[in-house]
């Protein structure tokens, strides 16, 4: 991860906006063609080329049919295309995945019987065969009516009785659910408000006038009429109408899943799926207890009337506003949660008691897969409603069901709920073959024996694991293998996966190309990875499943990030899993001490090696192309936690968060619009100021896409590039250097590269007091940002010879300000008072180009003059190298690089052994001689410079931003003071060693 400062802020605005081989000479590499042969997609989510293995299919699918998912598919190489699919085997004939795949997932529980079961495709065909008619609504549908009784059959158990409503999907029968249980209880209501007011009738000629008693208990109801009956009937009537104003609650339990469409995700409780649609009709529980709390809230009291005597008798009945409770026996989205038989049988009294329905939705449970039919008969409780769906069908066609006990079932609801599809005989006759296999084939206690033996084997595993596999659950061929949260992982890269919730995707794409098997996490706890395999299942399979597994617990436990998600570009080879756990040498969040972030991304992708050590035996292409993909879906995470500790004795804790990309993926984020990578920096922010960080400093790219912190929205932290102590720094490395080379400064020739940046311009400034000669280099297009900084150049040297003829000194002018004084055009202006307008220094500037002899300061959008330089600043924000051997003069040259990824290519050093290269813009910590962060390429002890600006604004207490936006002298020079005083030193960084 690189986090120094990034130099100039471009204006640039598309890819062509460039600078090019023509502009920089025949040894700049064409970049354009980099951009556009190398990277697609990437954190400016432009979209591009795809990777040769993404099928026409993928990329239709992508676009046409779900963008976001065929994004995230292709991103984790996912993309695979199924060809064929037969008992417990899938296959990829197109080339897109493996040959054959071991399918574990089960059709998400939809497949218990197994792809293309023979007894139930052969009952398929038949029936297509004999013409079934799937066609014919409104007519006596005779093979959904068998299956109507024989599902109430099996779910009664020969004691209730149960009327079915069909349906085509799961979510469809939830919605059924929902609709008949708000209308029976808007009936339940309307049936006692009826019977109030036939009674009110009768009573009112009957009793005209109320009785003593009967007004008292009426006025403490709220009653102020007179004595007449009928007005006192209405006030109750009224009462009951409020009470039962509204639409009724339905109740589910913490971490339910029960469907995706607008009714059934009422139910559903994960807010990334509830959370755009809630209509808050629904309270979530977490168990029996909170479940009769809340339907104790439900109460509600409604009155009625009877006669005794000459009195009439009010009397308050309690009902709830409840109008169903459902329940999953086992949460299968949810993580594979079984409830317990004891938990179950509470839940089920806790709403019997208040008379709620209670709805067991077996969709996923049901049929068979858990060794009884239903789930929920092995707690021996029976539902109100209950629903099924996915295997019902068989694996073949679409079928679900709603089962209402005939004695709550609504008559009416026949009339107002239907569904073109729903009831067909080819469904229904495909399921009841499903019914007779399930009895046939004894699959039911094939699927409690195998899933017994699978989980006993993987109860082992999670003992010879317990770093990496944290629970195993579930109930006969529904299982939940939960991996332990890797935070404290040796793999940096497996802690990011686990950070942002895709562990589960990555260990899901590991089985798949690594073993052939195919598992997938559940929705709402992507840890844990589901198998749900069919009942057709072999030991063999199940065993070959189990060494799958046994083998993506090794590569966790070994931290081997490089074997886990080297199949997202393709990798293969070696069988060994090489053990990687090494000390990462965080410091432990002290939350005494200030906290600062800083905020950086890789210099070139052969630094992902020193983030995550097992990443070096990817290729530099695969990590190209790793961050390519996987970079767009990840957001900027901890990586890093170390303490500072400032000569002075005080310490600041820097927190270290990366950006998946790499300078090149950063830059052309500057060039296409940037709003994603600015999206992520602010979310980083955010998420800093709420974790209590004092500051944040932007490293790299991301202080030149935010163009330079301002385009962040204000936050309770102090933002800053780190721009001016990169600048500091930059000028004692330079200084330090001539003198070791012997190039005098009175009379060095200085030309800067990236001179349109905001790095560069500074440094030209005050640059401009020791050289006489400066050469300004910027890219073409960017002329008028480059005489912006020459201007300032001159205005700082202009007000320095003012100072000296005020003091009558100007002998003694040293630097530009000597070199413009002492030139004969200046001379020939010399009357003009100084700083003038703009104009006057662009004519300064033209008079003095314009000759006669050497123009002090020149302006170039080519590197040409690089030839009569012997000090060179390189501050460009270009990712790739600028400066070549060849276009250096013979004399001896220092050049400052404080470009990262460097400016200056390495045929410098190759060819030019006699040219000093010094990296300018990094710091010798004073007191932490083992400080590195993972990825970034420095030796222990040294920071860039811009960190350093970071940790030195959390040292001294300063809350307010630093270097944001164009930074002055007076900022280069209080903070470099600043760092002196906390023992913060220029660095010289070896440079075999950088990058
Ligand atoms: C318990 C449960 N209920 C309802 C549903 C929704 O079923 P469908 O996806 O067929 O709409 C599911 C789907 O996974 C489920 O597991």
């Amino acid at each position: 991860m690189v986090t120094p400062s990034r130099v100039g802020r471009t204006g640039g605005t598309g890819p062509c906006a460039l600078p090019e081989v023509s502009v920089f000479g025949p040894n700049v590499r064409c970049r354009k063609k980099v951009h556009s042969a190398t990277f697609v997609g990437g954190v400016t989510g432009m979209s591009g080329g795809k990777g040769s293995h993404v099928s026409q299919q993928a990329e239709t699918y992508e676009t046409y049919v779900r963008p976001w998912l065929g994004g995230l598919l292709r991103s984790l190489r996912l993309d695979v295309s199924y060809t064929r699919a037969e008992g417990n085997w899938l296959s990829c004939g197109d080339g897109s995945g493996p040959a054959r795949v071991l399918d574990a997932v089960g059709g998400y529980g939809a497949n218990f019987f197994g792809h293309y079961h023979p007894a139930l495709t052969d009952r398929l065909v038949r029936l297509v065969a004999g013409r079934v008619p799937v066609q014919a609504q409104g007519s006596i549908r005779s093979v959904t009516a068998d299956l109507a009784r024989e599902l109430s059959r099996r779910v009664g158990g020969g004691v209730d009785e149960y009327v079915v409503t069909f349906a085509s999907t799961g979510a469809e029968a939830v919605e059924a659910a929902v609709k008949h249980a708000e209308l029976a209880w808007r009936e339940g209501v309307a049936e006692h408000r009826q019977r109030l007011v036939k009674k009110s009738a009768q009573l009112v000629r009957q009793l005209p006038e109320l009785d003593d008693a009967a007004l008292r208990v009426l006025r403490q109801l709220g009653y102020t009429g007179d004595r007449r009956t009928r007005a006192a009937l209405d006030h109750l009537i009224a009462l009951n109408d409020r009470a039962a104003a509204g639409s009724p609650q339905f109740l589910a339990l913490e971490g339910a899943f029960h469907g995706k469409t607008m009714g059934a995700v009422q139910l559903t409780h994960h807010d990334t799926y509830r959370g755009p649609f809630d209509q808050g009709s629904t309270r979530f529980v977490s168990g029996p207890a909170a479940l009769a709390e809340q339907l104790r809230a439900c109460r509600r009291t409604r009155y009625e009337v009877t006669v005794s005597g000459s009195a009439l008798v009010i009397t308050s009945r309690s009902f709830s506003a409840a109008a169903a409770f459902f329940v999953e026996p086992i949460q299968g989205e949810g993580g594979i949660r079984v409830l317990t038989p004891r938990r179950l049988r509470e839940l089920a009294a806790a709403a019997r008691a208040e008379g709620v329905p209670l709805v067991l939705d077996e969709i996923q449970s049901g049929m068979g897969r858990t060794g009884s039919f239903c789930f929920s008969e092995q707690s021996g409780v029976r539902g109100d409603y209950v629903l099924l769906a996915k295997s019902l069908g068989g694996g073949l066609v679409k079928i679900g069901a709603l089962l209402v006990r005939r004695e709550r079932y609504r008559h009416r609801f026949g009339e107002i709920h239907s569904s073109t599809f729903a009831e067909d005989d080819l469904s229904a006759g495909v399921a009841l073959e499903a019914l007779r296999v399930l009895d046939s084939e004894g699959l039911m206690t094939r699927a409690a024996a195998t899933g017994r033996w699978l989980r006993e084997q993987l109860e082992q595993l999670r003992r010879r694991y317990p770093g990496v596999l944290a629970e195993i659950r579930g109930a006969g061929l529904m299982i939940g293998v939960e991996f332990a949260g890797q935070s404290a992982s040796p793999s940096r890269a497996i802690r990011l996966l686990d950070a942002q919730r895709l562990l589960g995707y990555a260990l899901t794409g590991y089985l798949l190309h690594e073993h052939g098997v195919r598992v997938a996490p559940t929705l709402s706890n992507p840890n844990t990875l589901r198998l749900e395999p069919a009942a057709t299942l072999s030991l063999e399979e199940g065993a070959l499943l189990l060494r799958a597994l046994e083998s993506a617990c090794e590569v966790i436990h070994k931290a081997n990030a490089y074997r886990l998600t080297r199949f997202i570009v393709g990798a293969t080879g070696g069988s060994r899993v090489a053990d990687y756990r090494r000390d990462l040498g965080w410091d432990a969040h002290d939350p005494s001490l200030p906290q600062v972030a800083f905020v950086g991304h890789f210099i070139t992708t052969s630094d992902m090696a020193l983030w995550d050590p097992s990443f070096e035996l990817f290729t530099s292409a695969e990590l190209v192309d790793y961050l390519e993909r996987v970079g767009p879906y990840l957001k900027a995470e901890l990586t890093d936690r170390r303490t500072v500790v400032s000569g002075t004795g005080a310490k600041v804790q820097l927190n270290f968060l990366g950006v998946l990309a790499s300078s090149r993926q950063m830059s052309r984020s500057i060039f296409g619009d940037g709003t994603r990578t600015r999206a992520m920096i602010s979310e980083a922010v955010q998420e800093s100021a709420a974790a209590g960080c004092v500051a944040l400093g932007l490293g790299g790219y991301n202080s030149i896409v935010t163009a330079n912190a301002q385009s962040l929205p204000p936050d309770h932290l102090a933002l800053t590039t780190g721009n001016a102590l990169t600048v500091g720094m930059g000028l004692r490395a330079v200084e330090r250097a001539a003198a070791e080379r012997g190039i005098p400064l009175e009379s060095a020739r200085f030309a800067a590269v990236g001179a349109n940046g905001n790095i560069a311009s500074i440094y030209s400034e005050l640059m401009s007091d020791r050289v006489p000669s400066l050469l300004l280099i910027g890219r073409p297009g960017r002329e008028e940002a480059i005489f912006k900084a020459a201007r300032r150049v001159y205005a700082r040297a202009l007000k320095r010879i003012d100072a000296a003829r005020a003091a009558d000194r100007t002998a003694g002018l040293r630097g530009l300000a000597g070199s413009i004084f002492r030139h004969p055009s200046f001379q020939a202006l010399a009357d003009r008072t100084w700083p003038g307008t703009e104009d006057d220094i662009r004519r300064l500037h033209d008079a003095l180009t314009a000759g006669p002899g050497e123009a002090p300061l020149s302006i170039a959008t080519d590197l040409g003059g690089l030839a009569r330089a012997n000090l060179v600043l390189a501050a460009s924000n270009s990712p790739d190298p600028l400066i070549f051997a060849g276009m250096l003069g013979p004399q001896p040259v220092v050049i400052c690089d404080i470009s990262v990824p460097m400016d200056t290519d390495a045929s410098v050093r190759a060819r030019r052994p006699d040219v000093t290269v010094i990296q300018g813009g990094v710091v010798r910590l004073p007191a932490n001689p083992d400080f590195v962060i993972g990825g970034i390429p420095l030796e222990p002890g040294l920071s860039f410079a811009c960190m350093a600006e970071t940790v030195l604004l959390g040292l001294e207490g300063i809350r307010t931003h630093y270097s944001y936006g164009q930074i002055s002298a007076d900022q280069v020079e209080t903070i470099s003071a600043v760092a002196e005083k906390h023992g913060f030193v220029l660095g010289r960084p070896r440079l075999e060693s950088s990058y």
